[in-house]
């Protein structure tokens, strides 16, 4: 399918209806021109990656407040993080985040690689994190792809394969997408996923990208994505 993804429409969404997320930049705040804080981005998007919106919202309040800097991350003593990472999940994911402040500091001055190639060098920073705090914090155009943008790639263009037969076409149909506002992109796709085109129930009359959807057209969006039969 070549028809591409409205980035317009999606934008002129996300300006309406982006979730308010505490590592997030409000809307008048980003009009100010601030940008978003790599070591907040890093740290939500490492405690997502398992973990729901809503159970991460706290851990990563208490994370920021005893830890407000990458500074500060990488002087706490393992044990204390570990600790208060409990209840996440993944003790791996902690010593990694923890490894990584380390390597931030110590490799980059303190200052997170404003690439995504660059980011996947730190521990614990793979693929996807890597693309997520490169369009996030630094607007670069790249494809940040996840387990929601899955399945709304595989609505949009109803693909009756499964998804994991049809990654590399997903992902550069996502590609050649991605506007000059390139992280608020991401987090529009992201919310979207989140809100609207959930996985068992999709709001279609107040999607964006709704008039361009090949499973609404087909009337049961929720067949999509189509399950591997094995
Ligand atoms: N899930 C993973 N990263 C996210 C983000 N930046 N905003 C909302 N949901 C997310």
């Amino acid at each position: 399918h070549p028809h591409p993804i409205d980035a317009p429409a999606v934008l002129a969404w996300y300006d309406r209806h982006a979730r308010d997320l505490p590592w997030r930049v409000s809307p008048a705040d980003r009009r100010a021109g601030v940008r978003p804080d790599p070591y907040r981005v890093w740290l939500s998007e490492v405690m997502l990656q398992q973990t729901t919106v809503a159970a991460v919202k706290a851990y990563f309040l208490r994370f920021t407040s005893l830890w407000p800097t990458v500074d500060d991350l990488a002087a706490a003593p393992l044990d204390a993080v570990l600790r208060e990472w409990a209840g996440l999940g993944y003790y791996a994911r902690a010593r990694n985040l923890h490894a990584c402040a380390v390597a931030v500091v110590r490799d980059h001055g303190s200052t997170f690689p404003d690439t995504s190639a660059a980011l996947q060098m730190l521990p614990g920073i793979g693929a996807y994190t890597s693309a997520a705090i490169a369009a996030i914090c630094f607007d670069e155009r790249i494809a940040v792809l996840d387990g929601n943008l899955d399945r709304v790639l595989a609505r949009y263009y109803a693909l009756e394969v499964p998804v994991r037969d049809a990654k590399d076409a997903l992902r550069g149909a996502l590609q050649i997408a991605v506007p000059e506002r390139a992280g608020d992109f991401a987090q529009a796709m992201m919310d979207l996923g989140a809100t609207i085109c959930a996985p068992r129930a999709a709001a279609c009359l107040v999607c964006p990208l709704q008039s361009d959807c090949f499973a609404t057209k087909q009337g049961d969006p929720t067949r999509y994505p189509v399950k591997p039969t094995k």
